[in-house]
């Protein structure tokens, strides 16, 4: 019998490994009903890539992202995938070999990158709410130092709601979920962005609310005081 690799950070979910990992598409499209893929397509749309953008996917899975956003680019945009897994790499690797713009390499995306204003977007696709909030905080100042000023972060993952107000179906995702993932939605992500140097937000909502692209635009570079007082004017 295979036996399946330790995961890294045991109250995380994210770290796909083994049979998951090699049926990771599958079994996003099994468990949405099928609507995976029309959902992704919409997303894809949502996030408003142009043709010369230079994207930044942190936990990029599959490739299966990176694969329609790369439809939506010209020879001279680009599309950089970071995972961890050997799986998912693999698979992306595979999918994505005849196209030119996309590479992926095998980096944590919560330790520090060596990516200094060189994106347009950074994409983090289900992944943010599977870290411990300090390990958050790193990959945000992470997205933040890799965005030239004004690019865009694009955080798709649950919307924000108390789960144990919401109805059972929502109760029981939350119960199969990975901890992190209540912690996550319970907290105000527009709040967060803009003490960690993002604004001009936007939203667009999916699957009845329950999930959203968040978008936030970098903001200049500012000073602690500045910092403390965008903490309580976020909007
Ligand atoms: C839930 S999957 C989402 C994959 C992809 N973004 C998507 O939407 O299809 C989470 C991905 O994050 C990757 N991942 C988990 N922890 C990571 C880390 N510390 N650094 C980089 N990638 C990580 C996993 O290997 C997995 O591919």
């Amino acid at each position: 019998m295979r036996r399946e690799p330790a995961r890294e950070r045991p109250l995380s979910k994210v770290e796909v490994t083994g049979f998951e990992a090699r049926h990771y598409d599958l079994l996003m499209d099994l468990f949405s009903g099928g609507t995976y893929p029309s959902f992704i397509r919409r997303v894809v749309r949502d996030m408003e890539i142009r043709p010369r953008d230079a994207i930044l996917d942190l936990g990029s899975g599959t490739g299966r992202n990176a694969c329609l956003m790369d439809r939506r680019l010209s020879g001279e945009g680009r599309i950089l995938g970071l995972d961890i897994g050997r799986e998912m790499l693999d698979q992306a690797r595979r999918r994505c070999r005849a196209r030119s713009r996309v590479s992926f390499e095998k980096r944590r995306v919560e330790e520090p990158l060596p990516f200094e204003e060189e994106f347009d977007k950074v994409f983090l696709s289900f992944v943010l709410h599977g870290f411990v909030q300090e390990d958050r905080l790193r990959i945000l100042a992470n997205a933040r130092r890799a965005l030239r000023p004004g690019g865009e972060l694009l955080v798709l993952d649950y919307s924000e709601c108390e789960p144990t107000r919401s109805s059972w179906p929502i109760r029981l995702l939350f119960r199969l979920e990975c901890p992190l993932a209540t912690d996550f939605v319970r907290r105000d992500w527009r709040r967060i962005l803009a003490a960690e140097g993002f604004g001009t937000f936007r939203i667009r909502h999916y699957y009845l609310g329950h999930v959203r692209l968040l978008g936030a635009r970098r903001k200049q570079p500012f000073s602690p005081g500045v910092r403390a007082a965008a903490t309580c004017l976020y909007y």
